[in-house]
C-alpha cells in the first residue's frame, strides 16, 4: 500500500491528532516511513501559533514541492492549524499542496487523500475542485446548529484510536488522552480558538474507557489534554446521540465553573474526571493534566492533586505576563495579584506541587515597567520553569487587527534573555530544595556522552560533591583530574562531568527532569519505561542528578 510520511509541528495536541491520523491511516492499509524520500504521501500536521513555526513548515512544503516539481508524483498535505488558518489561500499561493485538512475535521482526511492519489493516477490527469481537495471547518465550528454533527464525527475519530505501541507511546509506556477539544477563551494573541473551535468536552465514559485501553496495552503514564482542562465539566443527559451513547458537548458558561454542581445533578466536574481515572484505573501510575487555566481552579481538583497518589502533583499554568495592564489587553480575564493567590492556594494545598508557566514577553505597548513586572513574578514564584516566548502576531487574532507590533525584535530578544537568566535562578533555587529526597523517577530516554573527534569522552566541569552528595563513578574522577589541569573554573553543581556517561533521564512525578548515570549503554537503555525509586544527590537549574543505576545492571 502507498508509504506515508508524516511530519509534526507544535504542541502536545498535534502530537495526538498524528497519532490518530497514523491509527486511522494504518488501518485503511497505508504504511508509514521515515524519509520523506520514500513516500508517496507526504503530510505535514502544522501549527500556527507562533510565526516560527509556520516558516519552518514552508520550508519543508517548499522541499517537496520542488521534488513535484522535478517531476515526482507524491500527494502534499498539510492538514492541522496552519490549513484552517490559512484556508484555501494556502492552496493559491503554494499550488504544490494538492489537500488541506483543518484540525476539526480530521476525520475526513482519509477521503482526501484517495481523491487525490485517484487523480494523480488518473491518465488524463483531472483538477480536482476545491471541495474535493479541502476539509476545512471555516466559522462552523462556532455554529451551535451544526457543531453536534461536526463534533461526533471527530469523537468517532478519538474512538477510533488503536491500543498498540504508537498509542502508549513504545518503550516510554506514556500516552494522551484529549479531554477537551477548543478554545473559548480568546486571548487576543491567541490562534488557537480560530483553529481549532469552540470548547468541548468529552463524555466521561469514554475518557475512562481509552484510559483503561491504554492501560491495557502498558502505559504506565497518560496525560489529560486540553487547552483550557481544568474547565472540563460534562452535563448528563444533555448529549446523547440517537443510538442513546453520551456525546461530546459544547462547554458551559462560565457561571458553571464558579458555583458547585447542584446537589443530586448529573454533572461529572474536572475534580470529579480525575478521581474516576485515578480510582478506575489504577494501573496508570502517572496521570497527569496540561494546560491549566488561572481562573476557574477549584479547590476540589487541589483536594483530588492531594490525595490521590497516582496522580501527578504538577501544574502547567501560564501567567503570559507580570503587569496588569498588560494581562487586561491580553484579555487574560485575571490580574497578577489573582494569579499570584491561585498559586499560593496550589502551594497551601499541595505544598510538593511543582508549576510550570509560559510567558509572552514583548507584546504590544509593554514598557520597561511592563516587563520589570513581569520579572518579579518570575523571581517570586517557585516555579519549576517557563517556557518563554516571544509575541508573535498572528493573523486572524484580535491583537494583530487592535495593536501594532510596537517593540522591536532587539527589546524582544533581550528581554526573552533576561527572564530566561531569571528563570534559571529561580529553577536552581527550587531544584535545590529537593536534594537528598527520594522521589519515583519515571525514565523516559538516554543521552549519550559527548565524545570528542578522536572518539574519547569530552571532559568537562568539575566534579565537586556538592550538596554534600557523592556521584561514584570511576569517569568523574577522571573528569575532576582533567579539569585541573585545564584550570577551567568548577561548576559547584557539578552537573556537567557526567556528561561524560552514559545517563538514563526521567522525570518527577512533578515534572522534575533527573539524571542516572549508567555504566554502559544497555543499562541506560534498560530503565526506559521504568520506574524507580532514587535519591537525589545533587541539583542544577536544568536538572536533578541521581546515583548510580541499580546493581543488577
Ligand atoms: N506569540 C507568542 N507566543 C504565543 N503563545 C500563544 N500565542 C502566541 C503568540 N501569538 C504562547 C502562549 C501559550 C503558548 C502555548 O504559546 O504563552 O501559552
Ligand atoms: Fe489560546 Fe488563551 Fe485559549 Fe490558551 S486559553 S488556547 S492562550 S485563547
Amino acid at each position: 500500500m502507498h508509504p506515508v510520511f508524516l511530519e509534526t509541528f507544535g504542541c502536545q495536541m498535534n502530537e495526538l491528532d498524528s497519532e490518530l491520523v497514523r491509527g486511522q491511516l494504518t488501518t485503511l492499509g497505508y504504511r508509514f516511513v521515515n524519509d520523506p524520500a520514500d513516500a508517496r504521501v507526504v503530510l505535514f500536521n502544522t501549527c500556527s501559533v507562533r510565526e516560527q513555526a509556520e516558516q519552518k513548515a514552508y520550508s519543508r512544503i517548499g522541499i517537496v514541492g520542488k521534488r513535484k516539481a522535478a517531476g515526482e508524483t507524491i500527494v502534499l498535505g498539510v492538514i492541522g492549524c496552519m490549513a484552517e488558518r490559512d484556508g484555501v489561500d494556502l492552496l493559491r499561493r503554494h499550488p504544490q499542496v494538492d489537500l488541506l485538512c483543518g484540525p476539526a475535521e480530521l476525520d475526513r482526511l482519509p477521503q482526501l487523500i484517495d481523491n487525490a492519489l485517484r487523480t494523480q493516477s488518473a491518465e488524463n490527469a483531472m483538477v480536482l475542485s476545491q471541495e474535493e481537495r479541502t476539509a476545512l471547518a471555516g466559522n462552523r465550528s462556532r455554529r451551535s446548529s451544526t457543531l453536534a454533527a461536526a463534533e461526533d464525527n471527530l469523537e468517532t475519530l478519538d474512538l477510533s484510536r488503536a491500543f498498540d505501541e504508537q498509542a502508549m507511546g513504545g518503550a516510554r509506556r506514556s500516552a494522551q488522552v484529549r479531554i477537551t477539544r477548543g478554545c473559548n477563551k480568546f486571548c487576543t494573541y491567541c490562534v488557537v480558538p480560530a483553529t481549532r473551535g469552540a470548547e468541548i468536552h468529552r463524555p466521561p465514559d469514554h475518557i475512562v474507557e481509552e484510559c483503561r485501553r491504554l492501560a491495557d496495552a502498558g502505559a504506565l503514564e497518560v496525560t489529560l489534554l486540553g487547552q483550557t482542562v481544568n474547565h472540563y465539566r460534562y452535563e448528563h443527559g444533555l448529549a446523547l446521540t440517537v443510538d442513546g451513547r453520551q456525546a461530546a458537548q459544547v462547554g458551559p458558561g462560565l457561571r458553571a465553573f464558579r458555583q458547585s454542581p447542584p446537589v443530586g445533578s448529573r454533572v461529572t466536574t474536572f475534580a470529579q474526571l480525575l478521581r474516576r481515572i485515578h480510582d478506575e484505573v489504577p494501573q496508570i501510575l502517572r496521570l497527569r493534566f496540561v494546560t491549566s487555566y488561572p481562573r476557574d481552579f477549584g479547590d476540589d481538583v487541589l483536594a483530588v492533586l492531594r490525595d490521590c497518589p497516582r496522580i501527578c502533583k504538577y501544574l502547567h499554568i501560564p501567567a503570559q505576563s507580570g503587569s496588569d495592564r498588560i494581562l487586561k489587553l491580553m484579555n487574560r480575564g485575571y490580574s497578577r495579584g489573582e494569579y499570584v493567590d491561585f498559586v499560593q492556594r496550589a502551594l497551601a494545598w499541595v505544598p510538593d506541587v511543582c508549576i510550570a508557566g509560559d510567558i509572552i514577553v514583548g507584546f504590544p505597548t509593554e514598557t520597561d515597567e511592563d516587563f520589570e513586572q513581569t520579572c518579579s513574578l518570575v523571581r517570586e514564584l517557585p516555579f519549576k520553569n517557563n517556557f518563554i516566548f516571544k509575541y508573535s502576531p498572528r493573523p486572524g487574532t484580535v491583537a494583530i487587527d487592535r495593536f501594532t507590533d510596537d517593540v522591536p525584535d532587539a527589546v524582544k530578544r533581550l528581554r526573552n534573555n533576561t527572564l530566561l537568566a531569571i528563570q534559571s535562578e529561580t529553577s536552581r533555587r527550587v531544584h535545590a530544595a529537593w536534594v537528598g529526597r527520594t522521589v519515583d523517577v519515571f525514565f523516559s530516554e538516554v543521552r549519550a556522552p559527548r565524545l570528542r573527534g578522536d572518539g574519547t569522552p569530552e571532559m568537562r566541569g568539575k566534579v565537586a560533591g556538592s550538596h554534600g552528595g557523592v556521584i561514584e563513578l570511576p569517569q568523574l574522577a577522571a573528569a575532576h583530574a582533567s579539569n585541573d589541569r585545564t584550570g577551567r573554573s568548577p561548576r559547584a553543581d557539578g552537573l556537567d562531568a557526567v556528561s561524560t556517561c552514559w545517563q538514563a533521564i526521567g522525570r518527577t512525578s512533578g515534572d522534575l527532569i533527573c539524571s542516572a548515570i549508567a555504566n554502559d549503554e544497555a543499562s541506560a537503555k534498560e530503565m526506559a519505561g521504568k520506574i524507580e525509586r532514587m535519591s537525589i544527590l545533587a541539583s542544577g537549574p536544568l536538572l536533578l542528578r541521581l546515583g548510580t543505576l541499580p546493581s543488577r545492571f
